[in-house]
């Protein structure tokens, strides 16, 4: 195939309809006779409703319907995912229990907006409230293991301690963090006959369509999601969350489209937020660095109604070459609502601890950072000796260090300063794994001149779009101005949740196969055809460019592909394609494609597939306040295929930018009394702003992946978080000599006084 098109830096195909407000979301689809439903939500966090009064509410202005758990329909919960939860699985409004603060208790459906929301002040809730389970250490006790997180354990953990002389043994904790995309989750169910259409921003439509079926009972081909665009996700649009659920319920009670768009505040309670991590972590090395012992012991919190497991024990036991390592992950029940995958989850968490410990131990040893990680650098995947599809981590190590002037810094903490201010510079390294699914799509060529490409995924922000259209150009031959690519419904074909950094890995392949189907049916049509140019020269001597076929010996001698299927009285060419990634089995694909989870995960067979980095930042910090800053970063990555470098690019950087936050800033805050969270807005729960973002110089190392899938590239839209918030942490020790084992670093964690 010719690469044209890919690795160009395009801008967005949908730039455009962003930008002046023409790209439809999920709260504005007008439909007639739209009404509007507002929640009213617990106000304690464990116990019961003893009574729930919406007499007046039901009389209010404008009110069309209040639901509660005394009248709500009785709804089937919806089946698990094999290793994590489909979103919350406590549908609400089911029974009187109460597991969590913010958990809803009544629904208001009124004419409008505000209608509802003045019917929702006149509910009274009497409740009884029992002691909530709110603290991780105190209930560290009832830690109980899971079935997707057995004991990983490879050598003897013992030896590592006898043979080495360097140890590090420290607890490293992350907190609760929320998804905060610019734009609120929120839905609009549309009942018509039998048809159940949900406009909503979402990660995987096909898991919402078999999720919300399966809930009312009725047959999957009469749920059709639609969600042409989304404003951020990251993991918190994944599932079928309750108002989801219930404004369906709704518009099938109505017969009219329900509206419900998630304030700001509810945001917090009711789609999912990033769990605790707790990591108690050993690390021993010989003198020479090389590592002996790697022992990880951590815990995540879940909700008391589901096991919820972030990936937070996957990394230890693959990210450096140690011959004894012992990995335990266990879950502790708190009330809270679901937690659920945020941006790089598990690894979001668990390299912050990680690479946290190897800058303490490459500390101890008086050894350069980057060099205690080159020697442990792991040639084959050290959990079985497989080969890697492709890692270039030397090279981001190397290249990385290089960009950044690694080699001025001084190994001693408080050595540097600017002025005032305390200079650390921090790395670390980063990866996520190269998760595929089955997935599928497929092209249509118009002899109008138009091709179109439909493919059920989502554009998530990611730049999807633009990928797919410059895939299908390269491998069609067709010009990329005519090309339009259809994501976000159901009537496409099937693909996987839009999560784990996997669309353009898994549906890029599927693109590329039926736009090269078009291709190959258009040089038969040519080699066939009497009256065009071609006829009669065999296929190797053909190629196809900007939508004409031409020989390769003589340019000039080229027919438009529309003009060969008009003289053939072809109106469409249609074409269709799977893709199915190594390993994945006619289950997998059946699986998948019913809208079930059947992630292809990183260890196949015969080779590993991961993503790797390095990251490199400045801080300075001003010790008189406890402020620290993020002056600089610079990233490397090997990522296989660079399929856009500027759409790629700020995916990194997007990431850094989530990494810093969750480095400096983020933490949603619970009451240590009542369980509540206390800063449920975004003016209380902080997000990096423009002045908290730095000068960012991110590239791409040269990396050839001939294992991973056909068009060689492997996710990005997570990676670019992941060891951020340990570097930062790295370099606030190299500025201030003080460790910080437990995020966010705010100013009283900082300040000396
Ligand atoms: Mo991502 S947290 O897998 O959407």
């Amino acid at each position: 195939m010719n690469t044209t098109q890919i690795g160009k830096p395009l801008n967005r195909t949908d730039g455009k309809l962003k930008v002046t407000g023409q790209a439809t979301y999920g709260a504005e689809w007008k439909l007639p006779g739209l009404v509007h439903g507002v929640f009213l939500q617990s106000t304690i966090t464990s116990g019961h409703i003893v009574d729930i009064d919406t007499s007046k509410a039901e009389k209010a202005p404008g009110v069309l319907m209040v639901i509660t758990h005394k009248n709500a329909p009785r709804l089937n919960s919806i089946d698990v995912y094999p290793v994590n939860s489909a979103g919350q699985q406590l549908l609400t409004l089911q029974d009187n229990k109460i597991y969590y603060s913010g958990q809803d208790v009544a629904l208001v459906i009124a004419e409008t907006f505000e209608y509802a929301c003045y019917a929702l002040s006149l509910i009274k809730v009497e409740y009884q409230e029992n002691k909530p389970l709110i603290s991780l250490e105190k209930e560290e006790a009832n830690a109980y293991p899971t079935p997707w997180a057995p004991v990983q354990l490879r050598g003897k953990v013992t030896d590592g301690y006898n043979q080495s002389k360097t140890i590090v043994s420290e607890r490293y904790r992350t907190v609760i963090n929320h998804h905060m995309p610019m734009e609120p989750n929120a839905c609009v169910a549309d009942l018509r006959g039998d048809q159940l259409i949900l406009y909503s921003p979402s990660q995987w439509v096909f898991g919402c369509q078999r999720g919300i079926a399966e809930i009312f009972d009725i047959p999957k081909e009469n749920v059709r999601v639609i969600s042409p665009f989304v404003g951020g996700a990251f993991g918190g649009k994944g599932p079928v969350w309750p108002f989801m659920t219930w404004a369906c319920a709704a518009s099938r009670k109505l017969n009219r489209p329900v509206k419900i768009a998630l304030m700001r505040e509810q945001m917090f309670t009711s789609c999912g937020h990033r769990p605790y991590a707790d990591f108690k972590l050993t690390a021993a090395a010989d003198p020479d660095g090389r590592l002996s012992l790697l022992k990880h012991e951590s815990y995540n919190h879940t909700s008391v109604f589901e096991d919820f497991v972030q990936f937070i024990y996957i990394t230890t036991a693959m990210l450096y070459a140690c011959p004894n390592v012992m990995v335990d992950h266990k879950l502790i029940k708190l009330n809270t609502g679901g937690p659920f995958a945020m941006r790089a989850p598990g690894e979001a968490e668990s390299m912050f601890a990680i690479e946290s410990v190897m800058d303490e131990l490459a500390f101890k040893l008086n050894m350069d950072p980057v060099k205690l990680r080159m020697i442990n650098h792991a040639d084959s995947d050290p959990r079985n000796g497989n080969p890697w599809s492709s890692k270039e981590l030397k090279q981001c190590y190397i290249q990385g260090a290089e960009r950044f002037g690694w080699d001025k810094r001084n190994n001693t903490p408080r050595s540097m300063r600017d002025g005032d201010l305390l200079v650390g510079w921090g790395m670390a390294t980063a990866l996520y794994p190269a998760y595929m699914a089955p997935s599928s799509a497929s092209a249509k060529l118009w002899a109008n001149g138009k091709m179109e490409v439909r493919t059920g995924a989502h554009e998530l922000g990611t730049g999807t779009y633009t990928i797919f259209a410059q895939i299908a150009a390269d491998a069609s031959g067709y010009a990329i101005d005519h090309i339009e690519v259809f994501m976000g419904d159901t009537n496409y074909p099937k693909t996987p949740i839009s999560g784990g950094s996997r669309s353009t890995a898994s549906i890029g392949p599927a693109v590329q196969a039926c736009s090269a189907s078009i291709k190959e049916t258009i040089l038969g049509l040519a080699l066939q055809d009497k009256d065009s140019p071609l006829f009669g020269a065999n296929l190797s001597d053909l190629e196809a460019g900007a939508g004409f076929v031409y020989l390769k010996s003589d340019a000039n001698k080229r027919e438009a592909f529309t003009d060969i299927m008009k003289r053939n009285n072809k109106n469409v060419l249609e074409e269709y394609a799977e893709f199915l990634p190594d390993g994945a089995t006619a289950a997998d694909r059946s699986r998948g494609f019913s809208g079930y989870e059947a992630p292809i995960f990183p260890e196949h067979k015969t080779f590993s597939c991961y993503v790797f980095g390095a990251v490199f930042v400045e801080v300075k910090v001003d010790e008189a306040i406890g402020r620290v800053r993020v002056t600089r970063v610079v990233s490397a990555h090997g990522i296989g295929t660079v399929m856009n470098e500027k759409l790629a690019t700020s995916q990194i950087k997007g990431g850094i930018i989530f990494g810093i936050g969750q480095a400096l800033m983020e933490e949603t805050v619970m009451d240590p009394n009542t369980g509540r969270f206390v800063n449920m807005s975004i003016a209380d729960y902080h997000v990096p702003v423009q002045a908290d973002v730095p000068q960012m110089d991110c590239f791409f190392v040269k990396e050839e992946d001939k294992l991973v899938n056909p068009i060689g590239a492997k996710g990005v839209g997570e990676v670019g978080i992941v060891g951020v918030s340990a570097a930062i942490a790295n370099a606030v020790f190299h500025a201030t000599g003080k460790r910080i084992r437990e995020l966010p670093i705010v100013p009283e964690k900082v300040f000396i006084g």
